[in-house]
């Protein structure tokens, strides 16, 4: 029996992974709510694995007590790593399994919508409306067909949303070390290049350290005047203050995030009664052409039955010692 300790789980990850967790009778799980770090990280004594999730931290230290504790395998149940220390769980030899690629259309299909509702306002729309006001001083956007869009990494999720792009009759410009062949109606160009020319730029690479604040004063002012930017990949893609400088100097139409630096504490959690003492977020939202969402890309019906599958999957493969694929190294 390979018993697994989950973190940072939410009623619907629970009723998800029940689901799925009658067709694996050698698993047992035990549910968690808090996030996985180092004052947690002891509470894994007898488990053999643990799972987290995108904003637990699995660092040095809590790879050390888990290590400790004697967790063999840590569970990733997302496509993202950048929180994990890999050379501290080799070394402790420690496994990681992740889910590369649950729906890359989920995410595809948020980022669309942020910048849709972005560039409509739908975000002001709803809260106007719903106060009798029709008014639409304040609305105008503009058209998405026949401008350009810049994907930026065009893997499972950019190819995605490089397709809905080409859907919506754009002209799809990608940026990436690698090129997607089956996106034979994408042209790819420098960054550079995809920065000068997109009317809507959005973000589907990993965060590196050699990506970290891609997205800075630097490459905002090489940026069209009037773009579109959408990130729903990591926060740490972009350097906030810039981003903030850019809007107050009018450079973007419109924002769409579903993550941003500032996130950890928020994502997932209903701090509706704090009073926050500074908040990056809080200056983003008091600009009318910002949408922020609570790194929800992810967040279908379908993407969530794809994570318990393959997390479990991935449990099941370290059991009877088989490589998946999935292997984060
Ligand atoms: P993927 O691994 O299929 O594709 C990533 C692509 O980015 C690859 O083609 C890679 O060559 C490229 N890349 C790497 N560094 C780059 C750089 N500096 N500039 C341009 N391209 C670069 O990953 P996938 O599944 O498409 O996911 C992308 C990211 O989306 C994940 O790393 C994760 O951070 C984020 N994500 C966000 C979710 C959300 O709920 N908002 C959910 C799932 C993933």
């Amino acid at each position: 029996m390979l018993k697994i300790l989950f973190y940072d789980t939410k009623s619907y990850d629970e009723e998800s992974f029940e689901k799925k967790r009658k067709e694996y009778p050698d698993i047992q799980i035990d549910y968690l709510k808090p996030t996985l770090g180092p004052s947690t990280a002891r509470l894994a004594k007898g488990y053999e694995a643990v799972c987290a999730f995108v904003n637990c931290n699995v660092g040095t230290k809590t790879i050390e007590i888990l290590h400790e504790r004697g967790v063999k395998l840590i569970l990733m149940r997302c496509a993202g790593f950048n929180n994990v220390d890999i050379s501290m769980a080799k070394e402790c030899g420690i496994r990681i399994l992740r889910v590369p690629g649950y729906s890359p259309e989920a995410v595809a299909e948020h980022a669309m919508g942020l910048a849709l509702a972005a560039n409509r306002r739908i975000h002001k729309a709803y809260v106007r409306v719903r106060e009798n006001d029709f008014s639409l001083t304040g609305m105008l956007g503009f058209n998405f067909y026949g401008k350009t869009a810049g994907v930026v990494g065009t893997g499972k999720i950019g190819a995605a949303m490089a397709r809905l792009c080409y859907g919506f009759g754009m002209k799809v410009l990608a940026y990436d070390k690698y090129r997607n062949p089956a996106l034979d109606f994408v042209n790819y160009v420098e960054l550079d290049e995809l920065l000068a020319e997109s009317d809507l730029i959005t973000l589907h690479c990993p965060l590196t350290d050699e990506n970290y604040h891609m997205i800075n004063r630097e490459t905002i002012r090489k940026m069209k005047d009037g773009v579109v930017l959408v990130n729903t990949s990591r926060g740490g893609l972009v350097k906030t203050e810039d981003l903030i400088e850019g809007i107050r100097a009018r450079k973007f139409f419109a924002v769409g995030l579903d993550v941003y630096e500032e996130e950890k504490k928020n994502v997932f959690a209903d701090r509706s009664d704090e009073i926050l003492e500074s908040s990056v977020t809080a200056r983003l939202l008091s600009f009318p052409n910002v949408l922020i969402t609570s790194h929800q890309g992810f967040f279908t019906q379908e993407a969530l039955s794809a994570i318990s599958e393959t997390t479990l999957g991935n449990a099941m493969a370290y059991v009877r010692g088989e490589t998946t694929g999935n292997e984060v190294e």
